[in-house]
This record gives C-alpha cells, structure tokens and sequence, in this order.
C-alpha cells in the first residue's frame, strides 16, 4: 500500500507513539463535544463500521495505521451531530474532510480510507442524523436537523477535527482540504461560501448547489414522463433508442466516432428522425409517437418560469442512455421526500399535487440554508482554491447546472475585479455518470481518483493506479495549484481495460477547463491523452 508517497510533497510528521484513547482526545475537545471512541488499529486493518449506521454501512478495508476516532457535537436546539476521524501513523501534515450523498447520514469511513492513503487525517461528518442517501423523513418538522444537514456539521466537524489532529500530532496543520461529489460538492462550495477559512482547497464534484431548485425539479421532471400508461410515456428501451439516436447525431463533432459525446451544445438534435411511421406497433419500443417527442423536448429544455426565467436548467444530451430519474411508476424520493419533509407538507402529500408555487414556497423557506449563492469572492480574497467537474451523461444531477453556477459566479465576480480563473477552475467529463463510471458502450475515460471514485475500482485502491501525480490525480492537483502554485489547466482521465483489476489503461484523454473542449487531432492513436487537444470553441 501506498501512503504518504504524494510524489512532489515528501514532507512527513507523523508520530507513531501518540496517544490513541478516549481519555487523551476528550482532553482536546471543546466544551459541548464528546468522544464516542477512540482506537487504534495495525497496517491493513479493517474498520468495522457501527451496525446502526444506515447512511454508509460499508466497512473500510486494509487501511494504514491508525487513530480511529468518533465524536459527537452539540448543535442548536438540543440536536447533535457526530464525525469519524482517521489519524494516520503516517501524516502528511494535512487535513482533509470528505463530503456525503443525497440526504444521507451518516460517517463515510470508506471517503476517509482513500483520504488516509496519502497520509491526510481524514474527517466525516455524519450531517446530524442517520439515514440512506433517499431518505429525507428525518428532516419533517425539525429544522434544526435540516441546519445541521445544510452546512452547521460540515463546519462544526470541520473545526473541532481539526483541533484533535493538531493535539493528536502536536503541530499545526500545514493545509487543510475538502473533497465530495454531489451534496459533496455542494458541502464543498456552501464551506466556500460561508466559512471561506476552513478550507486552502476545495474539491467539489457535480455540486447539488440549488437545493431550493433542483429537488422541486426532480420530481416535475419525473412527471413529465408520468404515468407510464400515458401516450407520451417513454419507457426505458425507447430511451435506449433515443441515445443511439443522440450518439449518431451528436458524437462526430468533437473529431472522433467512438460514442464518447464531447461537444453536445455543438449538436442541433433532430428528435423527429425517431418519429415512428405507419408500420409501427402500438408500443414499438424503436421509435416515438408524437406525444413523446413532447417529453423528449421537456427533459430537455431548461425548467422555466412563467416570466421565462429558468428555474432549473436540464440534463445535457447523452444522459438519457441510464435514464435514472425518468423511469419507474413514481418520481425519486430526492424530490417528493424534500416536498414532503423539507418544505413541510407532510408524509400524506400526494407528488400528482405537484405544481410550480412549489418553488416559491422553497425559495420562501430555503431549508437549512442549504442553497449556495453566487458571491465566492470571502473565499477568493483568502487565497482559497477550488476545482470542480461534472460528468456529461449525469442523469442525477444535470450537468448543466454547474455551467451555470459558474456563469452566476463570473457575473458576480466580473464588477468586483476578481478573475475566476485564479481561483475556481472546473472541468466537464465526457461519458462520466453520476460522479463516477461510464456507459459499457462508451467506455469513457472517467477515473481521475475523485471523490468516491477509488472505491469504485477497489477496496485499497490509491490514488490513480499507476499515474500517482498531479496530472491523472485531481486531488494531487488541488495540492500542487494550493501548495506550489500550478494551476491545471487540464486533467487527464484514465479508463482501465478492466475497473477491477486496473493494471491495464484502454485510454486517457485530457478532461478541459470549462469552456474547452478536447477536439481529437486526427492523426494520433485516440486511445493517447496526447492526440487531444483542449480548444476554445466558442
Ligand atoms: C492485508 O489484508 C488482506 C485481508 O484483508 C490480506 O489478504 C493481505 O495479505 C494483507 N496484506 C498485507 C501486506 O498484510
Ligand atoms: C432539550 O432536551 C431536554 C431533555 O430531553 C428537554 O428537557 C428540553 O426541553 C429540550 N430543549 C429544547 C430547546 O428542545
Ligand atoms: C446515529 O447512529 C450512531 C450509531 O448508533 C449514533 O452514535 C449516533 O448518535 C446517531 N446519530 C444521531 C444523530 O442520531
Ligand atoms: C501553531 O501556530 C500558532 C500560530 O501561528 C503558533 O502560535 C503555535 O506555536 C503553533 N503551534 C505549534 C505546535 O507549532
Ligand atoms: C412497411 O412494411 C411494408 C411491408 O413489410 C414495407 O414494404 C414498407 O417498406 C414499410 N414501410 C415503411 C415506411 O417502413
Ligand atoms: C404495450 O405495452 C403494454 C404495457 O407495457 C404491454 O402490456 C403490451 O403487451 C404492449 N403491447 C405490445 C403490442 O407490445
Ligand atoms: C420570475 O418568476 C419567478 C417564479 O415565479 C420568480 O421567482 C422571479 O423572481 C421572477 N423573476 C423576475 C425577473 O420577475
Ligand atoms: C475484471 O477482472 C475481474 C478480476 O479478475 C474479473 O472477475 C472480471 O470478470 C473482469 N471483468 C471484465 C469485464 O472482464
């Protein structure tokens, strides 16, 4: 196993003999907080997670040695929330915090295995209660919970793991990090936002920053393909259909026919090829009626209000090969579980109810202050960095939503004199899913060790299997821009022959800064990030 082997920052502090039991960090804690436990555990352990624990039941496998922690904190009105903490008997004299999932609760020991790897101390906050990733029934009247879910856990952990890492080494931090992928990401920007001095560097993948917005939407996007015995219902094998359709219209014009769409605002998508003709069965699953070109064009177009101002913007071409939020008989809890518990209207409200005041009422309440705002700039003047990506085929979190946070935050940004570039640079993933994976027929080069991402490969996987350096790994580049001072420009991702085994590479292609795109050069073996370049296109 690998740790503490970060190529260019070779700096160690560790200190093996340093007490690991209740007692000594009880003594680091401040007022209002206590120790759950406190342990020690040999290289190649494994920590067993606490059986209660719903949010992230698996347990962390062949982990170096440790100080395995867990504390609770009083939070407002009478509610707590808890962390874990990993403290390596290799430090690198870093710190970093994992985010979580959906509206899940609980300590993502596994996010802390990958962070212990490099040598980091590594923190989870369990976000005030304990549930799955879809279930918000904990939320219904106790706004106190929403608050700590929202943004109080992530800081309050934040702060006091920091403190018991300092004790536990008997030395100050040298750099403090945060990494997450969906709520993750938006954890990571609301830090950026609200408490810009927790963190010299933040990764925030495929943010769900508009909570207010985005959740109301998962349910209205849902019931624009709703109920499945509706003539403009679209069942999953004619959406299969439809992204063969979308790759053989939209692939080409990044230079390349590999099924790997790079460039989807460049395609003008005729829906109406797939339009069924007099032969067609009455459910032919190989094309569509009219009605459901209908849905087609509501899926993807933008959600608006009725002044044309958009509510939530949608889901890029491509994401509906694994169509997740548009099939079955019911919208996902992400969105009736917020309607019902977050904006309180209760566990009998029925989602066929839904209609558009809905998003005011969000705005009105804006739940645990949960949405991130535009205005970056306290994080900026501190000297803070942020990279941020999205997978283009997302059919969780559209992808054209972080563009547009981004374009919100240049126009906040742009009056105050401030250079976004200097600080918050983020990269679109061609073929990637929801944080992690592709499509077995795209076979996209999605892997850079993001954020849950080493898990996905394996159970001790480190880093970027055999590209352990700032170029393949985006956490290794967040250290090199916030430590040394180079900025990525660009990331390169890497797809294995086989996930599981990842000893063999099938191909690695530069992922750009937004807005680039990588264009192929025509010449050169596609499967080299060398035969890519990344080009300003508009
Ligand atoms: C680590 O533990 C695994 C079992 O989890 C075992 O198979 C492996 O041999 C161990 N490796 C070392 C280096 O001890
Ligand atoms: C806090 O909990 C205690 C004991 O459960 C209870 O007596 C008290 O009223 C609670 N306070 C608030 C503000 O909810
Ligand atoms: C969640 O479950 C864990 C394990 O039982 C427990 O320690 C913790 O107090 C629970 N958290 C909350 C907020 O109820
Ligand atoms: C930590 O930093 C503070 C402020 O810079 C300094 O006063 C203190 O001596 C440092 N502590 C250690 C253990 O180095
Ligand atoms: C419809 O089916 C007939 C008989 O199989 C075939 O000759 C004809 O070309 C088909 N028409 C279309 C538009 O596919
Ligand atoms: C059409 O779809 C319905 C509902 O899925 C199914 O019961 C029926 O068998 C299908 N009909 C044909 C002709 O495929
Ligand atoms: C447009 O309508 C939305 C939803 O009713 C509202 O929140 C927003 O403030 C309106 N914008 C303008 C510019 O009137
Ligand atoms: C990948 O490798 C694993 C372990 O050798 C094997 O079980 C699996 O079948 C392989 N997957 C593919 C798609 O070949």
């Amino acid at each position: 196993m690998k740790q503490s082997t970060v190529l260019s920052f070779p700096v160690l502090f560790g200190l093996a003999n340093a007490e690991c039991d209740p007692n000594t960090i009880q003594a680091a804690l401040p007022k209002g907080a206590s120790v759950n436990f406190a342990y020690s555990l040999a290289a190649n352990s494994t920590f067993e997670v606490p059986k209660s624990s719903t949010g992230y039941p698996t347990n962390a496998f062949n982990l170096p040695a440790l100080c395995a922690v867990s504390v609770q904190v009083q939070s407002i009105a009478n509610s707590t929330y808890g962390f874990g903490l990993f403290l390596p008997n290799d430090w690198n004299g870093r710190f970093l915090a994992v985010g979580n999932g959906g509206f899940a609760g609980g300590v993502d020991y596994v996010a802390m295995g990958a962070g212990v790897r490099y040598g980091f101390a590594a923190m989870s906050t369990d976000t005030g209660h304990n549930s799955s990733s879809v279930d918000g029934s904990w939320a219904y009247q106790h706004p106190e919970r929403v608050e700590n879910w929202g943004h109080l856990a992530m800081h309050g952990s934040t702060v006091v793991a920091k403190s018991i890492t300092a004790a536990h080494y008997s030395r100050n931090i040298t750099y403090s990090y945060y990494s997450g992928c969906s709520t993750g990401g938006r954890q990571g920007l609301k830090e950026a936002e609200r408490y810009p001095e927790d963190f010299d560097g933040i990764v925030a993948g495929a943010p769900a920053w508009w909570t207010s917005h985005m959740q109301p939407w998962t349910a209205r996007v849902a019931l624009y393909n709703l109920p499945t015995t509706a003539e403009y219902h679209i069942s999953a094998a004619q959406f299969d259909n439809v992204n063969t359709e979308v790759l053989k219209q939209c692939d080409p014009q990044d230079g390349l026919v590999d099924n790997i769409i790079s460039d989807p605002k460049g395609c003008n998508f005729r829906a109406e090829t797939l339009l069924c003709g007099s032969n067609a069965t009455s459910n032919d699953t190989r094309c569509l009626k009219g009605p459901q070109l209908n849905t087609l064009y509501n899926i993807y177009n933008d959600y608006v209000a009725e002044n044309n101002t958009i509510i939530f913007p949608t889901f890029y071409l491509g994401s509906e090969g694994q169509p997740a939020l548009l099939t079955g008989n019911v919208p996902n809890p992400l969105g009736s579980d917020y309607i019902k518990y977050f904006l309180g209207l209760g566990p009998k409200w029925n989602v066929n109810d839904y209609n558009d005041e809905l998003v005011a009422l969000s705005d009105a309440i804006s739940p645990g202050d949960a949405t991130v705002r535009f205005d970056l700039s306290g994080y900026h003047n501190r000297g803070g960095k942020i990279l941020s990506y999205h997978g283009m085929i997302d059919p969780l979190i559209p992808t054209s939503s972080t563009p547009f946070f981004y374009n919100r935050m240049l126009r906040t940004l742009a009056p105050k004199g401030i250079d976004a570039d200097s600080f918050f640079r983020f990269f679109l993933v061609p073929g990637m899913g929801h944080c992690s994976g592709t499509q077995p027929k795209m076979n996209a080069p999605w892997y850079f060790a993001g954020p849950s991402q080493p898990s996905a490969l394996g159970r001790s996987v480190y880093s970027v299997p055999g590209f352990e350096n700032k170029e393949h790994d985006l956490l290794m580049a967040m250290m090199a821009w916030v430590e040394d001072g180079k900025a990525p420009d660009y990331l390169i991702g890497t797809k294995y022959v086989n996930d599981t085994t990842h000893t063999e590479v099938l191909r690695q292609r530069p992922l750009c800064m937004y807005p680039k795109q990588a264009k192929y050069n025509g010449a050169g073996n596609a499967n080299a990030a060398s035969s890519w370049e990344c080009k300003d296109l508009y």
